[in-house]
C-alpha cells in the first residue's frame, strides 16, 4: 500500500519560478522574477557577510531586532509583526491556519499563483474571481464571498498584471466583505508605487480585526535569495502565525541583512527611482513597437502581443531566450498572449527593447 497525502496536495501543479539559465549564455539577462536589478544594499551585504563567523549559533526565533527596525521604519506596532522565510511562507501559513477542506479561498483571476497552490495544499478550494480589464473586480470579489469563503487574497499592486487599487477601493472591499472573511493584502511591491492615493494596508490592519498585510524583502530590498518577508496582522492572527511557524524560520544572516536593508533608505529610494524611470521608458518604447504594455505599479510590465505575422508571445519568449534574455511566459496565469518583463538595469532594459524591435521588424 502506498502512502497517501491529504486531499488537494496532488492537485497542485508545483510552482515554477522564473527561468535563470539560457543555453550558451554564461550570464543571461534575467528579467523573469521581478528581482532588484541594483542588487541588495551594500550595507545588507556587509551585515550578511559579517554573520559568517556566527553560523554555529541559532538565530533569534522572535526576530526582535528586525521587527523593531520594521516597526520604526513604518510606524507600526512591533508586537503585531511576524517575520517569515519569504512572504510566501507567511501567505501559506495564513491560508493553512484559516482555511481547510470545504472552505474557499478567493483570489482575483490573474493574481499571484501561490494563492491557489496554498489553498489546495490546505485542502481548501481556490476560487478565481474574473477580473475587469486585467484589474481586480471589487464588486465581483465582494459578491462571490459566501458562507464557505475564509480568505480573500489580493496582491496590490498585482503580479503579473501591474494593476493597483486605491486606498479607498481597499476600504470599500473591507467594508463589503462578510465579517468571517480574512482579507490578505499582499503588498510585495508596495515600495514601487508612485501614486498618492495608494495604501499598503497597514492602516486597514489597524482599523479592522480581519485584515492582514504581507510584505517582502525580495523586491525593493533585493534580498530574494535570502528569503525574508513579514506580516502585519491583528494581535490574534499574529499569535496564530507565531504558533504555526517554525521556531527558527528566519535565518540569522537574513535577520542581520534585513535590519541593514531597512535602515538603508538611500538604496530603497534609488531602487524605486530607477524603476520609475526605466519602467516608463520601457512602456513608451514597447508601445511604439506596436506592443501593448499594461500600466504597472510594480517593477515589471505585462506586455501583450498582437499575435499577427507570427508576433505572438510564445514565439517572442523563445526569440528572447535565444538572445540570452529571460522573461516570464504568462500561460500559467491565463494570459497566453502576454509576457511579463522585469525592469532591469539600463543596459538590460535597452537590450530587451532592442531585441523586441528586431522581433517585430
Ligand atoms: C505578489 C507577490 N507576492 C509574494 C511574492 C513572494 O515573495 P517572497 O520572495 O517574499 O516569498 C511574490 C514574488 O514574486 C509576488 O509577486
Amino acid at each position: 500500500m502506498s502512502l497517501t497525502p491529504r486531499p488537494g496536495i496532488l492537485d497542485v501543479a508545483p510552482y515554477v519560478g522564473g527561468e535563470a539559465a539560457a543555453p550558451g549564455f554564461a550570464e543571461p539577462t534575467c528579467l523573469a522574477s521581478n528581482e532588484n536589478p541594483l542588487g541588495a544594499s551594500p550595507r545588507a551585504q556587509e551585515a550578511y557577510a559579517a554573520l559568517s563567523a556566527g553560523l554555529h549559533r541559532y538565530p533569534d526565533g522572535g526576530a526582535q531586532e528586525l521587527r523593531r527596525a520594521i516597526a520604526e521604519r513604518h510606524g507600526l506596532d512591533p508586537a503585531r509583526i511576524v517575520c517569515g522565510n519569504g512572504s510566501d511562507e507567511l501567505i501559506s501559513l495564513l491560508i493553512r491556519a484559516y482555511a481547510g477542506p470545504g472552505d474557499e479561498v478567493l483570489y482575483s483571476a490573474h493574481g499571484f499563483l501561490l494563492y491557489a497552490i496554498a489553498a489546495k495544499t490546505a485542502g481548501a478550494t481556490p476560487v478565481a474571481v474574473p477580473e475587469r480589464d486585467l484589474s481586480a473586480d471589487l464588486e465581483g470579489l465582494i459578491g462571490r464571498a459566501g458562507p464557505r469563503t475564509r480568505v480573500l487574497c489580493l496582491a496590490n499592486p498585482n503580479n503579473p498584471t501591474g494593476s493597483c487599487l486605491s486606498g479607498s477601493q481597499l476600504e470599500r472591499l473591507v467594508e463589503g466583505l462578510p465579517g468571517h472573511v480574512m482579507l490578505l493584502l499582499d503588498a510585495a511591491y508596495a515600495e514601487y508605487v508612485m501614486r498618492n492615493d495608494y495604501e499598503d494596508g497597514a492602516k486597514l490592519v489597524e482599523a479592522s480585526d480581519r485584515v492582514v498585510m504581507t510584505r517582502t524583502f525580495s523586491k525593493i530590498h533585493g534580498l530574494a535569495g535570502l528569503r525574508l518577508g513579514w506580516a502585519y496582522a491583528p494581535a490574534e492572527v499574529a499569535d496564530v502565525l507565531n504558533r504555526m511557524r517554525g521556531p527558527f524560520n528566519v535565518t540569522a544572516p537574513a535577520l542581520a541583512a534585513g535590519v541593514a536593508a531597512i535602515e538603508d533608505r538611500g538604496h530603497a529610494t534609488r531602487s524605486r527611482d530607477h524603476n520609475a524611470q526605466w519602467l516608463e521608458w520601457f512602456r513608451e518604447q514597447t508601445a511604439a513597437l506596436g506592443l501593448d504594455p499594461r500600466p504597472s505599479a510594480g517593477n515589471f510590465v505585462l506586455l501583450r502581443f498582437p499575435g499577427q505575422n507570427g508576433h505572438d508571445a510564445a514565439t517572442a519568449l523563445t526569440w528572447l531566450k535565444a538572445r540570452g534574455i529571460l522573461v516570464r511566459g504568462m500561460a500559467a496565469y491565463g494570459l497566453p498572449d502576454c509576457l511579463r518583463v522585469t525592469i532591469g538595469t539600463e543596459a538590460q532594459t535597452r537590450a530587451v527593447v532592442a531585441a523586441l524591435a528586431e522581433f517585430v521588424a
